[in-house]
């Protein structure tokens, strides 16, 4: 059975001579056993009537954001919602260039703003366009954003041109769709806990200690996991993110709470992700009313926390374990002494001190190890494409045999 069976690909398909590949392509995924929206551009529809689109698709094609035929959903946020996967062919250097900069100004870019889904873009343009440097750096964001791309082709250019920047054939760009969903076979029915966020240590009832963690990376991973089929489990302190859909949201505070949320669930989990940023200390002593201003000196006596991943690592049996080490200094080193003194299977070092790495970006910059020492050093990418390569390192090191819900 092919691994479009029963999946939701909305297509957006822009304005170049390529548009007309792009009818095979909707008719190669619908035989596939996909279903297919496809939102065309004011500027596609000059190349190929919506009609092809809808006569293949058996689905409207949509094109005007206003025109709203069904008055109990708003077109543009239910086609974002129901996507698997958001495909571009042919995506022009327009349409990279709106994304890029998060422009919504016709159907196709809104709906792909307000998308969650993964998001997969075939270029095709002149090959001196498809070099300009303002194009690729917009494709250079995309890329750092998580965004995939397949390639143009080289060869004879509709506009005469021999070059860079024809539309990938549509088997090819069936093959990748395949490929993006087959990947995700491994973690289908897996049980992934992932805990997130900072923990918060009371003083008093209104004083607390905790630290600057925002808890993206933890929910990067949980709502990546939960989207190749993980049944997934997310363990946060407080955080101002909202719970990821799908998944099972357990919110707590100290890592007292933690280290109990946690071990409860430890022999029904496959694979653990530790990203929280436990406090490693705690207030001795929690005082019940708040704590008064008095002497012109305050000492606050701290104890030492649990470590919860290293108490997993001790109990953990067959279970996958990826720990975090957040460090400013000596970074393989502390990190490979980390997994191995917690009895970690791959750990996630990061550099706080550099710019664009750990708490409260949108980014960050790892390096991964297991036992061995490192596996992969990654450049400056989102945390929701961190979490992508990291399901992917981790679902190689996976026992085969996939558990199916
Ligand atoms: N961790 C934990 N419980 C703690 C402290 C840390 O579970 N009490 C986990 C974190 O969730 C993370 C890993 O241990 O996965 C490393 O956290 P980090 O703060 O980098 O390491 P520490 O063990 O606190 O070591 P140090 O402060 O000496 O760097």
């Amino acid at each position: 059975m092919s691994s479009l069976q029963g999946k939701t690909i909305v297509l957006g398909v822009t304005g170049g001579i390529a548009a007309y590949k792009a009818a095979d392509l909707t008719s190669k995924l619908t035989q596939a056993g996909a279903k297919v929206h496809v939102i065309m551009t004011e500027s596609a529809v000059k190349f190929v009537a919506p009609l092809t689109f809808q006569t293949l698709s058996r689905h409207h094609v949509f094109v005007d954001t206003f025109e709203e035929r069904n008055a109990s959903v708003v077109s543009h946020i239910d086609l974002a919602d129901s996507a698997d996967l958001f495909v571009i062919a042919p995506a022009t250097a327009n349409v990279i260039a709106k994304l890029a900069l998060g422009l919504g100004d016709d159907m196709l870019s809104t709906t792909l703003l307000a998308t969650m889904a993964p998001i997969l873009i075939a270029p095709a343009m002149n090959v001196h366009m498809y070099g300009n440097p303002a194009v690729q750096q917009n494709i250079q964001t995309l890329r750092s954003r998580g965004i995939h791309f397949i390639e143009p082709g080289e060869g004879q250019l509709a506009c005469g041109y021999v070059g860079k920047g024809r539309l990938a054939e549509p088997l090819e760009i069936v093959a990748s769709i395949e490929g993006h969903f087959a990947n995700g076979q491994p973690w289908r029915g897996r049980r992934v806990l992932v805990t997130a966020g900072g923990t918060v240590e009371r003083i008093d009832p209104v004083r607390y200690i905790t630290n600057d963690s925002s808890g993206k990376m933890g929910f990067s991973i949980a709502e990546e996991a939960k989207r190749l089929g993980a049944k997934v489990t997310l363990i946060s302190a407080p955080t101002a993110l909202p719970a990821p859909d799908g998944v099972e949201m357990v919110r707590v505070h100290s890592a007292q709470d933690m280290l109990e949320a946690v071990l409860s669930r430890l022999e029904q989990t496959d694979v653990i992700f530790k990203a929280a940023a436990v406090a490693d200390y705690r207030p001795a002593l929690k005082a019940e009313q708040k704590i008064k201003k008095s002497a012109e000196t305050l000492t606050l006596e701290l104890v030492k926390n649990p470590d919860i991943l290293k108490e997993i690592g001790t109990r953990k049996q067959t279970q996958f374990v990826v720990g975090f080490a957040a460090e400013t200094d000596k970074l393989d080193e502390y990190a490979l002494d980390k997994l191995k003194r917690k009895n970690c299977d791959l750990l996630v070092a990061n550099d706080v001190s550099q710019e664009g790495a750990g708490f409260g970006t949108d980014t960050n910059i790892v390096k991964i190890f297991d036992s061995r020492g490192l596996v992969e050093s990654l450049p400056m990418m989102s945390k929701v494409e961190i979490a992508r390569k990291l399901l992917k390192l981790v679902a190689e090191r996976l026992p085969a045999a996939g558990k199916d819900s």
